[in-house]
């Protein structure tokens, strides 16, 4: 399937992403430290009837920010990354899309919905949580901002591949491997090191979860380390109108380590909504 790379200029940065299909929109937001490739598996699938959309969220990929009126620093917020997306969708003519989020991509959308549920025709959290960070994890988080100062992203590749990819796929996928450490090599360090700001600084949405109107997939692999079966279970049982999907052999990018059962479920989900 053709995979289109498209970029524009909006007041607030200059958007680039991929897209793939026509038809009802469906916005697949990353995950960190990624960007809008991570969806290719999914962008060269897009069932008949929709338009897959897939941005580089600021900082990541070709997309970057304008200078904004805030003082010095590089760090962003939730908010900001939302509302990059809300004026992207203005741009794109869309009122409304299902919104596909994976962790820090589903963190976004979180905050999307505080911002705008009626933009949403459905919701797909995959390998996310609502939970804010713990001081623990905050902690973790400085570390990494120390690190990647020190270091670079490369050390980031280190630090994270074996959270983010199963065993089975640290050892049965070299490609995959490979792949992912060169998006996490190839990221901006600037880009990194303000979404780890910003993530360790995102509300806990867990009070929002009753309040999700919209019919929602949760998907999560089965061996995700980051953000684990038991968390997916414990949102979906609280989200009235969600399905909860488990990717076998998956670890946290469970788009990437099983396309074809991430697909699946994806695909399942759509066909409801048609
Ligand atoms: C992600 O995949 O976006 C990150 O691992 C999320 C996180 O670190 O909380």
């Amino acid at each position: 399937m053709t995979i289109r790379a498209r970029q524009m200029e909006t007041a607030r940065c200059r958007m680039a992403w991929l897209e793939s299909g026509a038809g009802w929109p469906v916005l697949l937001l990353h995950g960190f430290p990624l960007r809008a490739d991570m969806w290719r598996p999914q962008l060269d699938h897009a069932p008949q009837g929709w338009r897959f959309i897939a941005p580089d969220l600021r900082g990541f990929g070709a997309t970057r920010a304008r200078p904004l009126p805030r003082d010095g620093g590089s760090e962003a917020t939730m908010a900001e990354y939302a509302a990059d997306i809300g004026d992207f969708m203005d741009h794109l003519e869309l009122d409304d899309a299902i919104v596909a989020g994976l962790s820090m991509g589903g963190y976004i959308a979180f905050e999307m919905y505080r911002q705008a549920p009626a933009r949403f025709n459905g919701l797909v959290l995959a390998d996310t949580r609502p939970q804010a960070d713990t001081p623990a994890g905050r902690e973790g988080r400085a570390a990494m901002r120390a690190l990647l100062a020190r270091e670079g992203p490369s050390a980031i590749a280190g630090q994270m591949l074996p959270k983010l990819l199963s065993q089975r796929t640290r050892t049965g996928d070299e490609p995959l491997v490979a792949r992912v450490r060169r998006m996490i090599d190839e990221a901006d360090p600037a880009g990194l090191d303000a979404a780890i700001a910003a993530m360790m600084t995102r509300p806990d949405s867990t009070a929002d979860l009753p309040h999700i109107a919209c019919a929602t997939l949760v998907v999560v692999g089965e061996d995700d380390e980051i953000t684990p079966v038991a968390d997916a279970q414990a949102m979906q049982a609280v989200i009235p109108r969600s399905a909860l999907a488990i990717v076998p052999g998956a670890g946290h990018l469970s788009n990437l380590e099983r396309p074809d059962w991430f697909n699946k479920a994806l695909g399942d989900f759509l066909l409801a909504r048609m």
